[in-house]
């Protein structure tokens, strides 16, 4: 729920202050003990200690990805997150990697704040959030996942839609946050994710009754960002249609940049088994993210690369993010409405 101003619904409206966030504040910002309701969403490779950190001290909330890590590398993962700030982390396994039930143990018992899962059922992973007395956030495609999500024990639900980088389902932001909402009601808040780049993207799904934003792409060009520089680059340098979908016809669908590697990989798909398609995929993730092999390497990004427009601190990602949002909504509640927009701010990154 967006908390208006007191001052902004009687007759004297100050004028919006940058920084505000009175008007972000949600239930959200309550429960994770977070200054924005602002998220970072959990990424292989590429939401390190180091970016998690950043973004935790800039008031939202940094996730440790966990995908491309043994369960000692995570757990060292976390210790140097904790060299940098005293904020529980949150921490995301993917339901796919046989070892999520051990990587959520050890991080449960390490001083995290949130146990965040990958689309798939959490119940394997419930049970070490419970015993440590933190929150379990899933993430959902559909309003039947969010039911049963809710069913094993979700605290917080995050509904993502097709339009984000990496796994994806087939329904959009906007139609599946609504319909989760409305299928949850008020048993469960749910956090939007999925094509969320900006200020307005985060106030429109507050307006929609999220109670905050999961941003992983935004992200993947923050100076504290650990991936390759000419990954960066080239999603500045993308436009909204450069990504595309493999995977579709294996069952674990993901959005990532169009190149040589995904146009390769959509071809076998037609014909090969899975196990050629595994081994095809192998190191790719890595080869796209890491080594910054635009060209032949597997490179996880959403449809909001074609707002990129520059690498920036995380903080300067979030303040902007916030000012923008309070500036959209402020202008709706001030009675400016929907056909304001003349002379607004540019809301482009
Ligand atoms: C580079 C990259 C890596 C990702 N890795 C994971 C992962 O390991 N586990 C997971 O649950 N989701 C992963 N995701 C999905 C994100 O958690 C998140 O749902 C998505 O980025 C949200 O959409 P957006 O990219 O439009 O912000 C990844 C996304 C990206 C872009």
């Amino acid at each position: 729920m967006i908390h208006v101003h007191p001052c902004y619904s009687g007759r004297h409206r100050p004028a919006f202050t940058p920084g505000d966030n009175e008007m972000l504040h949600t239930t959200l910002c309550d429960r994770l003990k977070i200054r924005y309701p602002i998220i970072l969403a959990g990424m292989a490779y590429a939401g390190d200690h180091a970016l998690a950190a950043a973004v935790s001290r800039a008031g939202g909330l940094g996730v440790i990805g966990s995908g491309n890590l043994s369960t000692e590398d995570l757990a060292r993962e976390i210790d140097a997150y904790f060299k940098l700030t005293s904020i529980p982390p949150g921490v995301n396994v993917f339901l796919k990697d046989p070892e999520s039930p051990a990587k959520a143990e050890r991080a449960c018992r390490m001083g995290i704040g949130v146990l965040f899962t990958g689309i798939g059922n959490p119940a394997p992973v419930v049970r070490y959030a419970k015993d440590a007395g933190i929150l379990l956030i899933p993430t959902v495609a559909t309003v039947r996942h969010a039911l049963s999500a809710l069913k094993a024990g979700a605290d917080i639900l995050v509904a993502e839609g097709q339009e984000g980088g990496g796994h994806i389902g087939s329904v959009g932001t906007l139609p599946l946050v609504s319909q989760v909402r409305a299928a949850v009601g008020d048993r469960i808040p749910v956090i939007a994710a999925g094509g969320i780049g900006n200020g307005a993207q985060l106030a429109a799904c507050l307006m929609l009754g999220a109670v905050g934003a999961m941003m992983g792409t935004r992200f993947l060009v923050a100076e504290e960002c650990p991936v390759h520089d000419d990954l960066k680059s080239s999603l500045i340098a993308a436009t909204i249609d450069a990504t595309t979908i493999t995977g579709s016809f294996t069952g674990f669908p993901m959005r990532c940049l169009e190149n040589d590697f995904t146009r390769a990989f959509q071809e076998m798909e037609k014909a090969k088994p899975s196990i050629e398609l595994l081994m095809f995929g192998k190191g790719k993730i890595a080869d796209g993210l890491m080594r910054g092999d635009v060209r032949n390497g597997s490179c996880p990004a959403g449809q909001v690369i074609g707002q990129i427009t520059c690498r920036e601190p995380a903080a300067v990602i979030i303040e902007r993010g916030v000012r923008e949002a309070c500036a959209v909504t402020e202008r709706i509640v001030r009675g400016g409405g929907f056909n304001g927009w003349d002379g607004g701010p540019a809301l482009t990154d």
